[in-house]
């Protein structure tokens, strides 16, 4: 897998050129035989390989993937996404992540061509088609207290925000707490999950799942869901958002743990599309409709009643 990873980094290093198969075995130590294999397995992943003899070996096309080789060019993290376990196909990065997790470092990344059981909020399902979002976890080991693992959610959701603009110049907002809305439908939701005690995490893990050139939704979805690709009328470059969503996420959750919620908090209010609107939250079975006006130093949202009562929701449904 290494080996096929740096033939490839070779021959994009070389785009448009051939490289002799004599030149990759000198630089990777191989064999030929090893070095065809390696093309014939890139091949079988969709790239365009061509070939000539006394030439060697050309790049013609890449395929729309995100695995590691095609990332790593753009990443710029020093351990989110350093570990990266690709996919073609997968049941749920989150499930699979759950699995892994105590055997695997901080910052290990699962991401997937696509989802077969992909879960939302609530138990809902989450439609993960192939090769037209990112499907992504994150397995995070902080230290920090269980009631703070919430705040990674608002840390994921500023990470979006910003890498939807670098990448795409589309500007989205948070719906409090896990939804990114863009021309006010829902692009990508993320779902964070824990495993710890009373007083310790274990870990945990952020999954996020972006509809990147989802191009149609069942009925039931059409009038909420909505894809990036949909919203800027272009098809979106899945491997630069994915990097700059690792990027992104990388520097606001070291600031996170550094500085504490407050450093980020402000843009989790100016990212808000949920302050200042009249909202119904269905917490612990109880329902309560107020107006949204700020959001806590733990990220929770801060709801005033007409009785001038207010409350911090913590987590629950929230409705605008
Ligand atoms: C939601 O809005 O309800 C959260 C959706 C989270 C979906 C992502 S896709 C990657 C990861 N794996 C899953 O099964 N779910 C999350």
């Amino acid at each position: 897998m290494l080996l096929r990873n740096d033939v490839l980094l070779i021959l994009k290093s070389n785009k448009g050129k051939y490289t002799s198969g004599q030149e990759l075995c000198d630089k990777l130590n191989v064999s030929r035989t090893a070095v065809w294999k390696c093309i014939n397995e890139l091949k079988s992943d969709g790239y365009i390989i061509g070939s000539k003899h006394k030439s060697g070996y050309i790049l013609i096309e890449e395929p729309d993937v995100i695995n590691y080789t095609e990332i790593s060019p753009h990443l710029k993290t020093n351990f989110i996404g350093r570990n990266y376990l690709y996919f073609d196909s997968i049941s749920s990065t989150n499930d699979y992540a759950k699995e892994i997790a105590s055997d695997s470092p901080d910052g290990t990344t699962i991401v997937a061509e696509e989802q077969t059981s992909g879960r939302g909020r609530m138990g809902r399902q989450w439609v993960s088609y192939k090769k037209q979002g990112i499907w992504m976890s994150i397995i995070l080991k902080p230290n920090i207290a269980p009631n703070d693992a919430v705040k990674l959610t608002q840390v994921a959701a500023v990470s979006l925000v910003d890498a939807i603009r670098e990448t795409t110049n589309l500007t989205s907002y948070i719906k409090w707490p896990n939804d990114i809305i863009v021309n006010g439908k829902k692009a990508c939701g993320i779902l964070t999950e824990m495993n710890g005690e009373i007083d310790k995490i274990n870990f945990i893990v952020v999954g996020i799942g972006v509809n990147v050139n989802v191009d149609s939704f069942p009925v039931d979805l059409q009038d909420k869901a909505t894809s990036l690709s949909i919203e800027a009328s272009k098809k979106i470059d899945r491997k630069l958002l994915t990097a700059s969503m690792l990027n992104n996420f990388e520097r606001y959750y070291r600031t996170f743990l550094d500085k504490g919620f407050f450093s980020i908090r402000n843009l989790c209010k100016k990212y808000s599309l949920t302050l200042g609107k009249d909202v119904k939250v269905i917490m612990n079975n109880k329902e309560y409709v107020g107006q949204a006006v700020d959001i806590g130093d733990d990220g929770s949202l801060i709801v005033a009643f007409k009785n001038g009562e207010k409350k911090a929701i913590t987590s629950g449904e929230v409705s605008i």
